[in-house]
């Protein structure tokens, strides 16, 4: 098992911009579980000495919501990560369903956090940089991102995110990445995508523990780095320097996209030449004609 293992060979990867990327020792186990595959990835990062932490991951093949599974373990850690390569009940933001069909990620990560909630709001914003890091380490595609939490290639979504507060305490931050699939419904055939329309099948297990070093590397930056992850974003935030619609249940008004706070929100400036914030969760922002444009 050791050596077919893709986590022990050692690698010169590089990231993208051709910095090396860096090491984790890490020990797999694979077990079966009333028909259900686990397997547990622990990831130990050493630095001088110390240990950064360990993750853990709790793999299936089915599941109904990887966020809701693990919001009902109690007794998860920092680092507990559920994953499945399928949903039968995704959840999305504001409500919404997540179509997860064979052949996608869909990974939900405990970060356990102390600090209160309030000063977490960047989180969402950060993972989005976070998962955008993860598949450009892999794919040979160009991803951008839509306010606040939509992935995209070539102006169509292949990656929602979807942070909700942890019973446990803390946060769980949910990814569901469309990697090898293309069956879509007809209504979301215009809005919708999978990795591999652009760049080919795509390796989900690489794909997955990129994603999982790049997680690794959010959590611990999480507030010593909150200003260069946030320049990021909005570099590669499409959403910005355009008129869009702010949709909310109560009302849709249409605005000029500005800015990022350090906070995440989403700076506007309305007809009338006023100013706001929209915070994560207030609204979701739409093309003046449709999902983007
Ligand atoms: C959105 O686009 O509105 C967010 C979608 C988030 C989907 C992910 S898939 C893994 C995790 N489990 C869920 O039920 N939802 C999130």
């Amino acid at each position: 098992m050791k050596n077919s293992c893709p986590c022990h060979r050692k690698r010169e990867e590089r990231n993208a911009d051709g910095t090396k990327l860096r090491k984790y020792r890490k020990v797999l186990t694979f077990f079966h579980e009333n028909d259900i595959l686990v397997i547990e990835i622990r990831s130990r990062r050493q630095k001088g000495g110390a240990c950064l932490g360990e993750w853990t991951l709790l793999r299936y093949e089915t599941i109904d919501s990887t966020n809701t599974a693990l919001k009902s373990m109690t007794e998860a850690e920092h680092g507990t990560m559920v994953c499945s390569d399928r949903q039968t009940a995704g959840r999305g933001r504001l409500g919404r369903s997540f179509l997860s069909e064979d052949g996608g990620i869909y990974l939900s990560l405990l970060l356990k956090r102390s600090e209160p909630l309030d000063q977490l709001l960047h989180l969402t914003t950060m993972a989005a940089v976070a998962v955008r890091r993860a598949i450009m380490d892999v794919c040979s595609v160009q991803v951008q991102i839509k306010w606040i939490n939509d992935l995209l290639v070539e102006g169509k979504k292949i990656c929602g995110i979807l942070t909700e507060v942890a019973p446990q305490g803390g946060v769980i931050v949910g990814i569901g990445i469309n990697c090898n699939t293309d069956r879509f419904p007809q209504e979301l055939g215009p809005i919708a995508a999978s990795l591999c329309q652009f760049c080919g099948e795509v390796d989900r297990e690489a794909l997955l523990q990129a994603l999982i070093r790049r997680l690794q590397e959010m959590d611990e930056v999480l507030f010593s780095q909150k200003a260069p992850w946030m320049e990021e974003y909005a570099r590669f935030c499409i959403t910005l320097g355009k008129e869009v619609r702010l949709l909310s249940a109560a009302q849709s008004r249409e605005a000029f996209a500005e800015g990022i706070s350090e906070n995440g929100g989403l700076l506007v400036r309305f007809p009338d030449g006023s100013r706001r914030e929209i915070t994560v969760g207030e609204a979701s922002v739409r093309g003046l004609h449709g999902y983007m444009n």
